[in-house]
C-alpha cells in the first residue's frame, strides 16, 4: 500500500513544489513506483511533469474533486513520471468543496482505489490552509514542512503545526509529522546560518523532528525545475541531487520502507 506524503506550509515560496517534485524524482530513481498529485491551482508541479502549461489537460484533479472521473482515469503517464495534473479552475471552487459534506475527504477516498498500484503518493499543496491542503492532510500518512532559510521563516510555523494537530484530531489521527526541512540554505549567508543553527532547538521545543539534511541553494535544482528535467537523470552528482537523496534516505529510515 502506498505511503502518502504531503509537502505543506502555509507560507509561499518555501520550496514545497521543488521538494515534492524532487522527492518523487529521487524515489523513482531508486525504482519505487510513485504518483504525484498536484493539489495547487498554480499547477507548478504539473508544469514540471508535463513540460509546459497544463491548459490542455482535460482529466485533472478537478475531475476527481467533482467526482466526474475515477482518479485512475486522471493519471497521466509522462516521461518524468505519473502525475494527476492540477487545474487552475480549482481556485474557483475551493469554497464549494470546503462546505460540501465529505468535501475534505475526497482525496482520501479517491486514493483508496489506486494505493496498491504505488509505493508512494506525493502531494504538492498551495500556500494556504483551505480545502485542498486539508484534503491532502486528511489523506496523508506523513507531512514534510519546508522552511526557507531566511529571517521570519519561523513566524507562523507553530500556528501551522497547531492547524495540523487540529486536523489530526478531526479524523486523521495517524498523520505523522515527518519533519521540518530547511531549504535554499546558503552556508555563506549569516542569516541562513542563524536559522540553521536555531532549528534543532525550535524542533525540540515543538517536539517535532528537524531533518538533518538541509537542501542547499543550487542552480541545478532551479534549472531542472525551469526546464522540466529530472535532476536525478540529468545532474545526479549535483549538490541538489545529493541533498534530496539524503533527505529521502532519512524519510525511508523514518518510515522503515
Ligand atoms: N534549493 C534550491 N536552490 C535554488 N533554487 C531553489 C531551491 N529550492 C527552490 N528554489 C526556487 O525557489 C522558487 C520557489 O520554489 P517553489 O516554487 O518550489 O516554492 P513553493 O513553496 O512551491 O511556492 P508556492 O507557495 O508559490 O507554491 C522556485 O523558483 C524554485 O526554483
Ligand atoms: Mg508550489
Amino acid at each position: 500500500m502506498a505511503y502518502k506524503i504531503v509537502v505543506a506550509n502555509q507560507k509561499g515560496g518555501v520550496a514545497k513544489t521543488t521538494t515534492a517534485v524532487n522527492i518523487a524524482d529521487a524515489l523513482m530513481y531508486m525504482k519505487y513506483k510513485v504518483l504525484l498529485l498536484d493539489l495547487d491551482p498554480q499547477c507548478n508541479s504539473t508544469s514540471v511533469f508535463i513540460g509546459g502549461a497544463p491548459a490542455e489537460e482535460n482529466k485533472t484533479i478537478l475531475n476527481v474533486f467533482q467526482k466526474k472521473d475515477n482518479i485512475s482515469d486522471c493519471i497521466k503517464h509522462t516521461d518524468f513520471g505519473d502525475v494527476v495534473c492540477g487545474s487552475r479552475e480549482l481556485a474557483n471552487s475551493e469554497d464549494t468543496f470546503m462546505r460540501a459534506a465529505g468535501g475534505l475527504k475526497i482525496i482520501k477516498n479517491a486514493l483508496k482505489k489506486i494505493e496498491d498500484d504505488y509505493d508512494f503518493v506525493i502531494m504538492d499543496t498551495p500556500p494556504n490552509v483551505g480545502a485542498f491542503m486539508r484534503n491532502a492532510l486528511f489523506a496523508a500518512d506523513g507531512i514534510i514542512t519546508p522552511l526557507q532559510a531566511k529571517r521570519f521563516a519561523l513566524d507562523g510555523l507553530s500556528d501551522f503545526l497547531d492547524t495540523v494537530e487540529l486536523l489530526k484530531d478531526d479524523g486523521n489521527e495517524n498523520l505523522e509529522i515527518l519533519g521540518i526541512l530547511l531549504t535554499m540554505y546558503d552556508q555563506r549567508n549569516k542569516q541562513d546560518r542563524e536559522v540553521y543553527e536555531a532549528l534543532p532547538e525550535v524542533g525540540a521545543s515543538l517536539n517535532i523532528n528537524v531533518f538533518k539534511t538541509a537542501i542547499r541553494t543550487c542552480q541545478d535544482i532551479e534549472n531542472a525545475i525551469a526546464d522540466s528535467k529530472s535532476l536525478f537523470r540529468t545532474k545526479s552528482n549535483s549538490n541538489g541531487a545529493n541533498d534530496y537523496a539524503d533527505l529521502v534516505c532519512e524519510i525511508l529510515e523514518k518510515i522503515k520502507k
